[in-house]
């Protein structure tokens, strides 16, 4: 077994590796050759991939066949949000190699290291959202714990967990309008066509000139080409002002977007919360929707004086 160096102009033979490795993670569909090469360049969040640069592919190479592969980067690699946003470190975007065979994982973590290190890295990230291909799980990045050997292997290389997410899965929409808490709020559905076979939907809530909240959701096609992602319909963001909170306006937002979800063709629904929104993990979970899977980003000081 050897390790090569490839380029990131065209990856499409290494998308039946990639297809192995995510088979048994929710929301992750399998991609074809042309869907796999575009969307690794394309990003899930275009806004963040001008902050990328010195992008590589080490591929494990065995009797002339590709078995694993990591893909990493330097640049800003971190949520807008964070306060670390403006780091410029090293991140490790997806690794690929097959359950039993450590030694491909460590000689592809091996080379990784050294060449981030070398470009300068002072912390390397691992999965993270920033740094999500396109069709990767709703655009989260975030590495499965399902998928234990890959975790393991990061977890003995010296990387600790950064942030946790449940997934949350719904089998079926709720066609019930529901009524809101204060019948003389004024409530606004948006439809926007998107990258999916169905509209983008927001469903707004005002009070005068004050937002109660707001619940934004794309179709899960937005990411994948997938046939099956085309009826998912994604919770991206549900947010309620303070002084509104523990009203139920979470709770009618959610569910008028369920509904209008369904108004217009969708089957299933699917969201995502942080490791610590207990609040919203007991909202989702109390109403309809099952916790599918959790997930997590990793991060290391890549050199002993820096946390
Ligand atoms: C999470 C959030 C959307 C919930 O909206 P809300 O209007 O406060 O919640 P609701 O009044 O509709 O309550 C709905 C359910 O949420 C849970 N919940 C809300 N507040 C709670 C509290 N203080 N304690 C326990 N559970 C609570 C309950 O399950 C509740 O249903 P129940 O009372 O029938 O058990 C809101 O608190 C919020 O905007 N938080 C900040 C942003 C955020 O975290 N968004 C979620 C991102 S994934």
């Amino acid at each position: 077994m050897e390790i090569r160096e490839h380029g990131v102009d065209d990856m499409r033979e290494l998308a039946p590796l990639y297809n192995a490795q995510v088979a048994a993670t929710p929301f992750c569909y399998p991609v074809s050759s042309d869907e796999f090469a575009d969307g690794v360049t394309a990003w899930a969040h275009p806004e963040l991939s001008g902050r990328m640069r010195d992008q590589t592919v080490f591929v494990a190479v065995e009797r002339g066949q590709p078995i694993g592969f990591a893909h990493i980067t330097m640049g800003r690699v971190l949520e807008e949000w964070s306060d670390d946003a403006q780091i410029d470190c090293g991140a490790i975007r997806f690794i690929a190699y097959p359950p039993g065979r450590r030694d491909v994982g460590q000689r592809l973590i091996d080379a990784a290291q050294r060449r981030l290190t070398d470009l300068g890295a002072s912390r390397i990230h691992a999965y993270t959202k920033a740094t999500a291909y396109r069709f990767y799980q709703l655009g989260f990045g975030m590495l499965s714990t399902g998928v234990g050997h890959v975790v393991g292997l990061l977890g003995m290389n010296g990387y600790t967990v950064r942030r946790g997410e449940y997934f949350l899965y719904r089998p079926d929409m709720d066609p019930t309008v529901p009524t809101p808490p204060d019948p003389s709020a004024k409530v606004v559905v948006e439809r926007a066509d998107g990258r999916g076979d169905l509209p983008n939907l927001v469903v707004k809530a005002r009070q005068d000139d004050t937002d109660i909240g707001a619940c934004e959701c794309k179709s899960a096609g937005s990411y994948a080409d997938s046939p099956d992602a085309q009826r998912l319909l994604y919770v991206d963001w549900l947010g309620v002002a303070t002084e509104f909170q523990g009203q139920g306006w979470g709770r009618y937002l959610l569910f008028r977007a369920l509904a209008e979800g369904h108004d217009v063709g969708y089957e299933h629904a699917a969201i995502g919360t942080d490791w610590q929104n207990y609040r919203a993990l007991l909202l989702y979970a109390n109403y309809g929707f099952g916790v599918t899977n959790y997930a997590y980003d990793f991060y290391k000081a890549a050199t002993p004086d820096v946390s």
